[in-house]
C-alpha cells in the first residue's frame, strides 16, 4: 500500500477521500480482504496463512498453509475443480490447441471448441444462437454499446453490476435508474420517458426514442434477490422494450434445469430479447456469453468489441465449460449434473432456514444460493471475518464503497459441493460469532421446529 505523494505542479493524482479512506480505515482492516489462497476454490479452499507486523501496511507469510470451509466463492455447481472429467477435458484441449488460440474470433481465432460450444449453449438454454466472449466483464461492458446508441432510452436496476453500468455510460444512449427490483418505479420512468421521448429536440418537438432497453440481473450478488421477471416481461411487452438480462449468478444456480431464472419461472426463453451470462460461477471457467435470436447473434459476430476486437475464449477455459454443459445436459450418461442442481437447491434452502431460526438478518429470495447476512457497520464486518478465519470458515465481508455506508454485510455463497456437515459447523460458529458481535437483528417469529436437510 502507497501513501501518495504529490509532484510538484501536479493535481492530486487519487481522490482525497479515496486516500483518506484507504489509509485510515481500510488499510487497517485489510487482513479481511484480498487473503491469497493456494488450492482450487471448492468446497475448501487453502489459505496461506499471513500477518502484518504494522497495522496492515505490509503482509508477510508465515509459510503455512491453512485449509478453510469455503463459503465465499461463487462455485455453485460445485465445479471449481482441479480432477474429474471437467478438468481432463481441459488439459487435453491444452495439448491440441494450446493455451491461447492467438488472435481474435473474426481472425484466426475461433476453433472447433468454439463451435461446440456455442452450439451446446444454444440447445441448453433453449435459444436459436449464441455467442462467446473471453471475458463475462467485457461481455456486458462492450456487447451493451454495440447495441445500443445515442437517441436510444436503457432503464436500468440500480444495483446491476459495474460492467453493465460502465457499458451503458459509453453508449450515448439517456440513462434512467429504477429502485431495485421495484416493477412500479420501473413502468412510471417507462410511461414517463416515452411521454416525454427524447429530450432537446428543435422547437420541443416530439422525437420518439430510438429503441428501449430494460436491463437487468437474474439473480443480484449483493442482495441475494431474484429479478421480478414475469412482470417485467409483461412490461417490456406492454411498452414494445427491449429486455437485456443478465444471468451471471444464474445460470447453473437455479431453475429446475439450472438454465437461470426464465428456467426458475417458467418463462419463455423468446421473452427475453438479450440473454447475457458468464462462466465464471456455475461452470468454474471464465468468460461469458450472449444468446438470443438468429439475427441478433449474427449481428454481433460481426460488429461486436469484444469479439471484433478482443481475443478469442482460450480453449481449455471452453473446454471446461463444454465438459460442465454435458454433465448438465446428461449427455456424460449420468445423473450427475441433476443432483449438483438438487444439491444446490437443498444447501440452500436448508442454510437460509437455519440461519432465520438463528435471528440474523439474511436478505434475498428463499431459493437464492447468495446469501448476504446484515451486520450493518463496518466494525462488525471485521469482528465477524475475522473470527469465522479463525475459525478456518471463509466468507467475504462487503462494506462501503460496494454498499451504502451503514449496510455492511457478510455474503456466503452456497454450493452444491458442501456437505451437510460443513453447513451445519459454519451455522454453529455463525451463531457464537451472532451472539458475540450481536448480529441477531431479525424480528420476525422464529420457527423453533428442527429443519431437516433430506425433506427439503
Ligand atoms: C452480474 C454480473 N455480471 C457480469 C460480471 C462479470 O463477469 P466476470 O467476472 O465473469 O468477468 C459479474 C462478475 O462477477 C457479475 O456479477
Amino acid at each position: 500500500m502507497t501513501i501518495e505523494k504529490n509532484r510538484e505542479g501536479y493535481p492530486t493524482l487519487l481522490d482525497k477521500f479515496a486516500a483518506f479512506y484507504s489509509r485510515y480505515v481500510y488499510r487497517r482492516i485489510r487482513d479481511c480482504w484480498n487473503y491469497p489462497i493456494c488450492s482450487v476454490p471448492g468446497k475448501d479452499v487453502v489459505l496461506k496463512e499471513r500477518y502484518t507486523p504494522d497495522n496492515g501496511w505490509t503482509f508477510k507469510y508465515t509459510g503455512k498453509e491453512v485449509k478453510c470451509i469455503n463459503l465465499a466463492s461463487y462455485n455453485y455447481l460445485g465445479f471449481a475443480e482441479s480432477t474429474g472429467p471437467c478438468a481432463e477435458f481441459a488439459i487435453e484441449s491444452i495439448y491440441k490447441y494450446g493455451v491461447s488460440n492467438g488472435a481474435t474470433r473474426i481472425q484466426y481465432g475461433t476453433c472447433e471448441m468454439h463451435k461446440e460450444l456455442e452450439s451446446l449453449l444454444t440447445e441448453f438454454l433453449g435459444v436459436e444462437d449464441a455467442i462467446t466472449f473471453g471475458m463475462g466483464y467485457a461481455t456486458n461492458s462492450l456487447n451493451i454499446p454495440t447495441l445500443i446508441g445515442p437517441g436510444c432510452l436503457v432503464i436500468s436496476d440500480e444495483k446491476n453490476h459495474a460492467s453493465i453500468i460502465v457499458g451503458i455510460r459509453v453508449t450515448g444512449a439517456v440513462i434512467k435508474v429504477f429502485k431495485h427490483n421495484n416493477v412500479k418505479h420501473l413502468e412510471e420512468l417507462l410511461q414517463e420517458n416515452i411521454i416525454s421521448g427524447q429530450p432537446n429536440q428543435p422547437d420541443g418537438q416530439y422525437k420518439p426514442w430510438r429503441k428501449i432497453f430494460i436491463i437487468v440481473e437474474g439473480v443480484y450478488s449483493m442482495e441475494g434477490s431474484v429479478v421480478r421477471l414475469p412482470e417485467i416481461i409483461a412490461l417490456k411487452k406492454k411498452y414494445k422494450a427491449y429486455l437485456y438480462l443478465d444471468e451471471a449468478h444464474c445460470i447453473g444456480a437455479m431453475g429446475r434445469h439450472g438454465k437461470g431464472v426464465i428456467d426458475y419461472f417458467d418463462c419463455d426463453p423468446k421473452d427475453v430479447d438479450i440473454q447475457m451470462g458468464t462462466f465464471t460461477k456455475s461452470f468454474g471457467s471464465a468468460g461469458g456469453y450472449i444468446a438470443g435470436s438468429k439475427d441478433l447473434i449474427s449481428y454481433l459476430r460481426e460488429h461486436s468489441y469484444a469479439s471484433c476486437h478482443a481475443w478469442a475464449m482460450p480453449p481449455p477455459v471452453a473446454a471446461q465449460i463444454i465438459a460442465v454443459l454435458k454433465i448438465l445436459m446428461g449427455r456424460d450418461g449420468t445423473e450427475e449434473g441433476r443432483k449438483r442442481i438438487d444439491a444446490l437447491a437443498r444447501n440452500t434452502r436448508y442454510f437460509r432456514r437455519r440461519l432465520r431460526q438463528i435471528g440474523v438478518i439474511i436478505h434475498g429470495n428463499d431459493d437464492s444460493p447468495v446469501v448476504p447476512i446484515l451486520v450493518y457497520l463496518y466494525s462488525k464486518i471485521v469482528i465477524t471475518v475475522r473470527t469465522l478465519i479463525e475459525n478456518k470458515i471463509v466468507t467475504v465481508g462487503v462494506g462501503y464503497p460496494a454498499t451504502p455506508l451503514y449496510e455492511g454485510r457478510i455474503r456466503i455463497c452456497l454450493s452444491a459441493a458442501h456437505t451437510k456437515e460443513q453447513l451445519d459447523y459454519a451455522l454453529e460458529v455463525i451463531e457464537k460469532v451472532a451472539d458475540e458481535a450481536g448480529l441477531k437483528h431479525s424480528r420476525r417469529p422464529r420457527d423453533p421446529r428442527p429443519v431437516e436437510y433430506d425433506d427439503i
